[in-house]
């Protein structure tokens, strides 16, 4: 079984030495009737509608072109953030039924499926396609774990980004960008004066958890931020209570029916009037042109300052995939410069390589793309790279305990301090 493994590997790693043609030159000459079934290659994700939909068919058009012979079988799963996506691709991993290949979120979550020995070390392929000169050292560190690689990255995404509707804004007469959370929720007080009443159009679980995120790297700063999942930062201490009682007043503001909506039903909010402001990641950007709004604006969430609050999508070659040459030209695909910059121009990320041309992008990635040269980075919870599904789970349970439930701060710190003791040591 592992000599299998051993040389399967091998020959991947010569296969990328020796690029894609002769990857597909190799499997050609294995022949023979396997060819049929190894032709496919499933790939998991939640990209399943709009912007996200737009990416995931770019890549593969590019895929199509560089990987002949091969055929993308969509495993994709709807549900913003993977939140169904997740528990239906542990389910299969514990069937021993892997896809060929998921996506996954550079950081912890990613950790923890090296762990589980649930993907193939890509630490070769990393280096015979480029990737270490390629990519910021940055991620590069994100993703490496004992000195090992095991996923290739296709973008970087901005979580703390506040859209908004600036027809919304100026019918009630706001016309500058709030700096401070007192700002926004003086400028949220205006909207609901004139007729807005859920001017914060917010959805469940875990896009709050990304409102909170925001508010506490406000009310923190990057790095005590930061240290809240490292363990060096005290979920206990006054200014998380603090900011918890800032995220109370800003859920005030917000759509009551929030528990039961996923990140593009909020969104149909702002695009329809109903709501002057949305906080979520980039990927709104592509979302709202996919959906015929071009009149957007963004801003950085009040009092973040420099601060890019970082989380990559990225994929592996799953243990025990039924086509593995095959998934390595998809994920030569994934790290080469054309496949992120058909990937990114249509999902609104940038490109996790810094030589990607960036033809095609929006004004709102473009000037992603220059802060994310002199940000200051910190990792998201809600999006895997700070924080372990479990830990993440936990929270995200704690959030909507909260939200529909008992609304007592005082509580909800108890649970968020809780789940930080339970899962921090494990990270
Ligand atoms: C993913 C993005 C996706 C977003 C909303 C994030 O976790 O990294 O690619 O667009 O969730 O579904």
């Amino acid at each position: 079984m592992r000599t299998g493994l051993v040389g399967r590997h091998t020959r991947r790693v010569l296969a990328a030495a020796a690029g894609v043609i002769l990857l597909l030159a190799a499997s050609a000459c294995s022949g023979g009737d396997e060819d049929a079934e190894a032709s496919k290659v499933e790939v998991f994700t939640w990209w399943a509608e709009g912007g996200e939909k737009a990416g995931l068919d770019a890549l593969v058009g590019q895929f199509a072109e560089e990987c002949q012979g091969q055929q993308f079988i969509d495993g994709a799963v709807a549900g913003g953030a993977g939140i169904n996506a997740k528990q239906v691709l542990t389910a299969r991993l514990t069937q021993n039924d892997p896809p060929d290949t998921f996506q996954v979120h550079a950081g912890a979550e990613l950790s923890e499926y090296i762990d589980a020995g649930r993907v193939e070390d890509l630490t070769g392929e990393f280096q015979a396609w480029g990737l270490r000169q390629a990519l910021p050292q940055g991620l590069i560190d994100d993703l490496t774990v004992n000195g090992k690689i095991y996923s290739v990255p296709v973008n970087v995404h901005r979580a703390n980004v506040v859209w908004a509707n600036p027809q919304v804004l100026s019918d009630a007469g706001i016309h500058t960008t709030p700096k401070t959370i007192t700002a926004f929720l003086a400028d949220l007080e205006k909207l609901r004066k004139a007729g807005i009443e859920s001017p914060l159009a917010l959805g469940r679980d875990w896009t709050q958890l990304m409102l909170l995120e925001a508010v506490l790297i406000t009310k923190l700063g990057p790095e005590r931020f930061s240290g809240l999942f490292t363990g060096e930062t005290s979920w206990s201490s006054t200014a998380v209570s603090a900011g918890l009682r800032d995220f109370a007043k800003l859920l005030k503001y917000s759509n009551a029916d929030r528990d039961a909506m996923d990140w593009p039903d909020a969104e149909r909010l702002l695009i329809d009037g109903k709501a002057g402001y949305q906080v979520m990641g980039d990927w709104e950007a592509a979302d709202l042109t996919a959906k015929g709004f071009r009149a957007y604006d963004w801003f950085t969430f009040p009092g973040n300052g420099d601060v890019f609050q970082w989380l990559a999508d990225s994929f592996v070659l799953a243990t025990g995939a039924p086509n593995p040459d095959g998934t390595t030209c998809w994920l030569a695909t994934v790290g080469s410069a054309p496949g992120q910059q058909a990937f990114n121009a249509a999902k609104g990320s940038i490109p996790a390589r810094t030589d990607t041309p960036t033809d095609g992008f929006s004004a709102y990635q473009l000037a992603a793309v220059e802060d994310w040269k002199s940000a200051t980075p910190v990792p998201s919870c809600a999006h895997g790279s700070a924080c372990s599904q479990a830990w993440q789970n936990a929270v995200n349970s704690a959030l909507s305990a909260y939200s529909t439930n008992h609304h007592s701060t005082t509580a909800l710190q108890k649970s968020l301090a809780a789940a930080a003791t339970q899962f921090v040591k494990q990270e």
